[in-house]
This record gives structure tokens, sequence and C-alpha cells, in this order.
């Protein structure tokens, strides 16, 4: 049986012979790092239920360790509230609401944030503490500040980050504010989405500071872009290759709702192939289009809601040949979501590393190409 050293050092050479292990310091904070003292139990998924169940995986049980040194996100929370170790045995339905993130993700994160040595840097998302253990191995505990929104969440990682001897400094709260106290930052770095940049972080940056951050929203699309503090309250960045999502803050989660239930509308032709939207970037360019509507359905039948007007959309194959929607509400949601997939699809449907995104205090617009180029503002 391999020792929790031995299946550390198999997971670093693994990352580094598949290229996510460039810098060998930080080759050496994985190497170090004990992942199971953050991520001591977690659930996972029960193979093939609908919707989708978890069970809790303990110290002891069998493949326990193996499944903390495999390249997987490990769930550590519920619905906000339950955790592994609240689980009698048998599973349980929720949605995942804290994790110990992937470590092939967190860091090749860590790389693309581009921190040098001596810089300070603030972490949103706390989690488990295992990326912020990582951080302060590299970096040093003075550098690095952490924030959890969840205090049941960030109290365990507290005690994890002391058991591993680890002393970054923790705070519980919203990370979306920032720390107005602690900065200014050379580099800030999100594990949980937002739907669009919050201004404090623009304010707690040193001029040509850093943040990497997934963009995300209501229908949980995403992209993870890289931008460059330009100004008192202004940044310019770029998307990165890949496909990286996270959680969404919790402040920024859309609101409840209640079940779904099709209404009658106005019927036409649909001008694009409703599939579109079911692929990584089409998604992303709808939810640009229409922020405030939740996303659902598959292949040619999409349904789009956005619960604040009432407004819904749905897509199907039509009886000959090409497509359908029928529209209802104020807000045409199928109009915003076609023309924008038009312009994507004449900028010739490129990946979300040709999107860029600019921010000032008049607003946040992501656009393909170049500033000047087709774009969407975000929802403030
Ligand atoms: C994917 S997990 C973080 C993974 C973590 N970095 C690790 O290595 O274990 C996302 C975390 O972000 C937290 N979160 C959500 N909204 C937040 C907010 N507004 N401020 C700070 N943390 C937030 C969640 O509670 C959750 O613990």
């Amino acid at each position: 049986m391999s020792t929790s050293a031995q299946l550390r050092a198999a997971l670093a050479d693994a990352l580094t012979e598949d290229g996510t292990l460039t810098d060998p310091a930080w080759r050496g904070a994985a190497e170090t790092v004990p992942r199971e003292l953050f991520a001591g139990s977690y659930f996972e998924q029960v193979p093939g239920s609908v919707p989708t169940r978890y069970r809790p995986v303990r110290q002891g049980d069998t493949g326990w360790l193996r499944g903390i040194y495999t390249d997987q996100t490990l769930i550590t929370q519920l619905d906000g509230r339950i955790r592994p170790d609240d689980c009698a045995d048998g599973s349980v339905a929720g949605s995942p609401s804290s994790s110990s993130t992937l470590p092939s993700l967190v860091l090749r994160m860590w790389h693309q944030l581009d921190v040098q040595p001596g810089q300070r840097v603030l972490e949103i998302g706390t989690g488990t503490g295992y990326s912020a253990a990582l951080g302060a191995h590299r970096l040093g505990d003075g550098n690095l500040t952490s924030i959890e929104y969840d205090p049941v969440v960030g109290g365990a990682a507290a005690s994890a980050i002391k058991a591993t001897g680890y002393g970054p400094r923790l705070i519980i709260g919203d990370g979306l504010r920032g720390d107005p106290e602690g900065g200014p930052y050379d580099r800030l770095i999100a594990t949980c989405s937002v739907r669009h940049i919050p201004m404090p972080w623009l304010h707690q940056m040193k001029p040509g500071g850093k943040i990497l951050v997934t963009l995300s929203g209501w229908s949980y699309a995403s992209g993870l872009a890289l931008l460059t503090v330009t100004g008192p309250g202004a940044a310019t960045g770029r998307f990165l290759p890949g496909y990286t999502s996270f959680m969404i803050a919790r402040p920024h989660d859309r609101p409840p709702r209640p079940t779904l239930a099709l209404m009658p509308g106005d019927e036409r032709p649909s001008r694009i192939d409703p599939a579109l939207i079911g692929t990584w970037t089409g998604s992303w360019v709808a939810q640009l289009a229409a922020p405030s509507a939740e996303r659902m359905g598959a292949g040619a039948e999409q349904i789009l809601w956005d619960v604040s007007t009432g407004s819904q959309a749905r897509t199907a194959s039509g009886p000959d040949e090409g497509w359908t929607v029928v529209q209802r509400g104020p807000a045409r949601l199928w109009d915003q979501v076609e023309r924008a997939v038009q312009r994507w699809q004449a900028a010739g449907e490129p990946h979300q590393e040709s999107f860029g995104i600019t921010v000032s205090a008049a607003g946040q617009r992501v656009w393909i190409g170049t500033e000047d180029g087709p774009g969407w503002d975000l929802p403030i």
C-alpha cells in the first residue's frame, strides 16, 4: 500500500509529465502539502443517480487516500450545510457548495497568476485551505491572505492549515468586498466564480497587479480571465485557453426559483441551431447575451427562463427541417441569444481565449478579438 508521501510524489510526477507543473518551486509545494489534512472526508458521486446523490468517503474507507491523490475535485459540503461527517452511512442529494479543487487546476492557476516571491496575494474562496497551504508554502505566510464566506468551512480550513504548520492570514467574510485593510496586493486569485468583477478588488490592487478569476453566470457557463489593473478602478485582460469552471460566489448566485412551468408564447423559426448554445463557448455567448436567464435542456431542445420578468424561450427541431422557438414575456431571450450567436459565428466561432474583458467605472464589457470588437455588457 502506498503512503501519502508516495502518492503525493506520484501525483507531482504525473502533473510534471503533463506539463502542469513547470516551476520546481510549485512542484515542491505539491510534494509537501498533505491534501488529506484538508479534505479528510469527502463526498463521492453515486454513479448513475438522478438527481445526483453523494456518499461520504472517510478515513479508513477503501480507496480513501487514493481518492485524495487522484487528480479530482473533492466535494466537501452540499447545500451550504451538509458535510461528509454529518452524514450517516448511505447517500444524500444536494448541490456542491464547497470543495477541494482538483490539484492540477489549483497548480495551473498558481502558475498562470505569475506570482513572484515577495509579492502579496489575496485568495478568494479558502474552501478546504489546500490551495492556501500550497500558496503559503511557496510564498511565505506573510504574503498570503485568504477569505472564506462560510464560517464553518473557514473554521475547518483554519484548523487544517494550523495542523500543517502554515500560517497565512485567514478571514471569514465576503471575498467580493476584498480585504480593505490588507491591501494593496500584487495578485488576486479567486477559486469561486463571479458574474462581474467586484469593484473593491480593483481599488485594493497595486497598478499593474493581476487578477485571475473565472467569470460565470446564472446559466453556469464559464471562462477563466487574467486581468491587469490599469488604474484606480480599471482593468483589462483576456480569457485563457482551456475549460475552467468554479462554483459561483454565493452572493452572485441566482435567486431561488419555483419549479419550471412552460407557458405558451409566440412561435417562429430559429435562425441558429439551438444545440450551439449547449457547447462550451456557445453557452458562454448565450449567457453574455441573456445574463438574467437560466439555461436548461440539451441539443435542439433548449429552454431559457428569466424568473425576474417571467420571460421564457424554448426551442425544438422543426416539423420538416430546421428549428422553431417559442418566446413569451417582455425579454425576448431567443432574439438576444440568436443575435449574439450570429455575431460569434461571424467571428469564426472562436473559443473564449479569443475573448477579452475591460472594466472601468463606466461598466464592464466582454468582447471578441479586440476592445472595439463585438461585445456584451456584464450585469452589475
Ligand atoms: C471551489 S471552493 C474553493 C477551493 C479551495 N481553494 C481549495 O483549495 O480547497 C470555493 C469556495 O468559495 C467559497 N465562497 C463562495 N462565495 C464566496 C465569497 N463571496 N467570498 C469568499 N468565499 C466564497 C465557498 O464557500 C467555497 O468554500
